[in-house]
């Protein structure tokens, strides 16, 4: 059988230890454990069937992984899916496999009910022929000593004298940290326990701030081979976050903080301080069910109570109060998640115009709630 010919596989339990060895090989030179300790949550032991293989000459060629997770922002939780670690082996490239081993995923997650299919990738142009398009944003505050130190005596002018102290994270201190972590504008819904598992990866560290013996605060710095001079969780009391980023920047001249499109209190407070901003689009994602979308989208409100969508493959249909019309589903991603890198027009309502199908009310409506703030913080992502 021809390499063309080969079908996507789902694994055995038995085998999942080896294939994940045989992408320590190839995704992170041979560093047998790494992916392991950087993704303890996606590459769990007891969750095998989130791979998706194709073999060929008997061996491992190519390699996909998907993971469904819920996503609350605000009241609403939505399932979306995580694809990563696609992977193929050098002599198999270049004969669809990999595009094969994400299709697969896709597949996976439209069973399963996934709103959408998010991944990160420096190659947007191989994931774009699947489909695959720039979405949200993620903005980066990079702040240097005095920053912070500007931005700590804000925040302590706001909530009076900070009496905080910031230790290393202790075992004890991870209840406390699920806790704050739930309570963020936009998160994950993570098992409980799961952040142990997480701040135990490599090159991670948390810091914790105190107030009276409690933890107030907490922040995460570094993640394998990413995120290194980046802070890219965080929660709980603004000037206890600040606090422990002038820990986590020890000796470095300066470092960077993400923070979802929430900005909350200590993003807020950094960039008032002075911090550089660099905003970027925040993954690249395919749209699988704009209606469930945009139900999310709508809410409860009850001046877009008439319109609904309807996705068909790459197609949408949308029903508004001035009637019915169908875009391309690229577009309508564009509309429900935007871009900080599409070519958006700043007013929302114009980004709006091509949406004939809408009453003036229902435009003004939607456009005050446009984009839907999809945002994944570090640890969850893969
Ligand atoms: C990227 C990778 C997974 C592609 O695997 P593959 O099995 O060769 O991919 P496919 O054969 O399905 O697709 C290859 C096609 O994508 C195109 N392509 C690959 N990378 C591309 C890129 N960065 N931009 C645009 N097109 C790209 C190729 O030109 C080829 O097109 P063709 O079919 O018209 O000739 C593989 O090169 C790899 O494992 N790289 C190292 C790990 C990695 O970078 N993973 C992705 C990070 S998320």
């Amino acid at each position: 059988m021809g390499v063309a010919d080969q079908g996507v596989e789902c694994i055995e339990a038995a085998e999942r230890a080896s294939l994940v060895a045989w992408l320590d090989d190839g995704l992170r030179r041979g560093h047998r454990g790494t992916l392991q300790r950087e993704y303890p949550l996606s590459l769990h032991p007891l969750h095998p069937e989130r791979h998706r293989v194709v073999r060929c000459e008997g061996r491992l060629a190519a390699h996909a992984m998907v993971q469904c997770v819920s996503l609350r922002v605000g009241e609403v939780s939505l399932e979306i899916g995580l694809i990563g670690l696609v992977y193929t082996d050098p002599s198999f490239r270049g004969q669809g496999l990999a595009s094969r081993c994400v299709e697969a995923c896709v597949e996976t997650l439209r069973r399963e009910g996934s709103v959408l299919a998010l991944l990160w990738s420096d190659q947007p142009g191989f994931y774009r022929r699947l489909g695959f398009g720039p979405v949200g944003r993620d903005d980066l505050l990079v702040a240097d000593a005095a920053c912070l130190a500007r931005a700590r005596t804000a925040a302590a002018a706001g909530s009076g004298p900070e009496g905080l102290q910031v230790e290393p994270c202790r075992a004890g201190d991870l209840p406390y940290l699920e806790g704050m972590y739930a309570r963020k504008a936009i998160h994950v819904e993570r098992p409980p326990g799961a952040l142990a598992a997480l701040v135990a990866g490599p090159e991670v560290e948390v810091a914790v701030a105190h107030r009276g013996g409690a933890p107030v605060a907490y922040a995460a710095r570094g993640r394998g081979d990413d995120f290194r001079d980046i802070v890219h969780e965080w929660a709980g009391d603004r000037a206890g976050v600040l606090a422990c980023c002038e820990r986590l920047r020890g000796e470095r001249p300066a470092l960077g903080l993400l923070t979802s499109p929430a900005f909350e209190g200590a993003a807020m407070d950094l960039l008032r301080a002075g911090a550089v901003r660099h905003p970027r689009a925040f993954g690249l994602a395919r749209l699988l069910d704009a209606g469930a979308l945009l139900r999310a989208v709508i809410d409860t409100d009850p001046a877009l109570a008439g319109l609904g969508a309807h996705q068909q493959d790459d197609r949408v249909t949308f029903e508004g109060d001035g009637g019915s019309q169908t875009i391309p589903a690229d577009e309508c991603r564009t509309i429900l998640l935007g871009s900080q890198l599409a070519e958006t027009p700043p007013d929302p309502d114009d980004r709006l115009g091509s949406l004939t199908c809408l009453s003036d009310s229902e435009r003004s409506a939607l456009a005050k709630r446009l984009p839907w703030p999809l945002y994944v913080w570090g640890f969850d992502s893969i």
